[in-house]
């Protein structure tokens, strides 16, 4: 009986995986090892992403090779910085809070890390936005709705950039733009530079400096044309503040992509929102209008899921 049951869920698996493999090598043979290795945690939002994500193929083999380019391991990658969130989503369940309320704390064992930045946090993180179900749609969304704002030339930041893949994007898809990045960890900076220059943006396009969005940044009032600040509200004591210092930096007019968590909890949070209007409160009281919003829901993802972890995604624009 129980023999059936798996093959039930193994069967269309198999056959999806067969029938991307021959394009998309590098995303199968992952996939393949993230179900042999981990296939409780992976398996159903595997077939979600075949059933129901044609793009994943694609995006799947780009990101995997991007890695694999990069030196690192994906599947070990992928896997320690699923199960790493896992357990602090499952401790936040338990106990109602986050567990991290010391900036210092975390930029010690985490952003100033080299053996969780470069061991697996920048790759694990990448590769989630092909291989977890909610991440793909945040990128989905990025795609959509920030892609075809942007101004055709022009100069634009992203705090907290990380791995670098929202610049890769935006450069790649605007040859007219530059970008300038801060992030607190040298570890992005040197990895979002590699992966830049590996995938071919030509340097005098980017600059990356190491700053600290709690102290503000020193940059003239309205210097950019676009902003991007996403994954960096949930790690910061004061993201009222930070999102006051957005809306200083940008032009008129400027899209200003904005990305959260609500409920949901990893090695590194430390504000906890609860609702959306908590979030939109905040954008709206630093003076940016929001003008596309997706809630991506974990538990949407997930039969019988009741995990209240969701991702908001927001286009914002300076009022006035
Ligand atoms: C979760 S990653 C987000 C990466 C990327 N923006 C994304 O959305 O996938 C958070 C990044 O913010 C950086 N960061 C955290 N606190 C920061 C701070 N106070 N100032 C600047 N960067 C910070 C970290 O080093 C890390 O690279």
């Amino acid at each position: 009986m129980q023999h059936q049951s798996q093959l039930s869920v193994s069967e269309p698996l198999e056959a999806a995986l067969k029938a991307g493999e021959r394009e998309h090598p590098r995303a199968a043979a992952l996939a393949r090892e993230l179900l042999g290795r981990a296939g409780s945690v992976f398996r159903q939002q595997l077939r979600f992403l075949l059933e129901q994500r044609p793009e994943f193929w694609p995006h799947a083999e780009r990101l995997t090779r991007a890695v694999q380019q990069l030196g690192n391991d994906p599947a070990e990658c992928l896997i320690e910085y699923t199960v790493t969130t896992i357990k602090e989503q499952l401790r936040f369940l338990h106990s109602g809070s986050y567990g991290h309320d010391d900036f210092d704390a975390v930029l010690a064992q985490v952003y100033a890390n080299p053996e969780v930045m470069k061991g697996f946090y920048l790759d694990g993180l990448l590769l989630s936005y092909a291989y977890w179900p909610s991440q793909l749609d945040l990128y989905r969304f990025f795609r959509g709705e920030l892609l075809p704002r942007l101004p055709a030339h022009g100069l634009g930041a992203e705090v907290g950039f990380g791995h670098g893949l929202y610049l890769l994007d935006i450069l790649s898809a605007q040859p007219g733009l530059r970008a300038q990045g801060f992030d607190i960890s040298e570890h992005s900076l040197s990895y979002a530079a590699r992966l830049l220059a590996q995938q071919g943006i030509g340097a005098e396009r980017f600059q990356l400096s190491l700053a600290d969005v709690r102290a503000g940044f020193p940059v003239h009032d309205h210097s950019y044309d676009w902003f991007v600040f996403a994954e960096i509200l949930e790690h910061i004591p004061d993201p009222e503040g930070a999102l006051r210092e957005v809306r200083r930096l940008v032009k008129p007019g400027a899209p200003v992509f904005l990305t959260t968590v609500m409920n949901s909890n990893a090695m590194d949070h430390l504000y906890l929102y609860t609702e959306l209007s908590q979030i939109e409160a905040q954008v709206s009281a630093a003076g940016l209008e929001i003008e596309a919003r997706q809630v991506l829901r974990v538990a949407d993802y997930t039969r019988d899921s009741r995990d209240p972890s969701s991702t908001v995604a927001l286009i914002a624009r300076p009022r006035g």
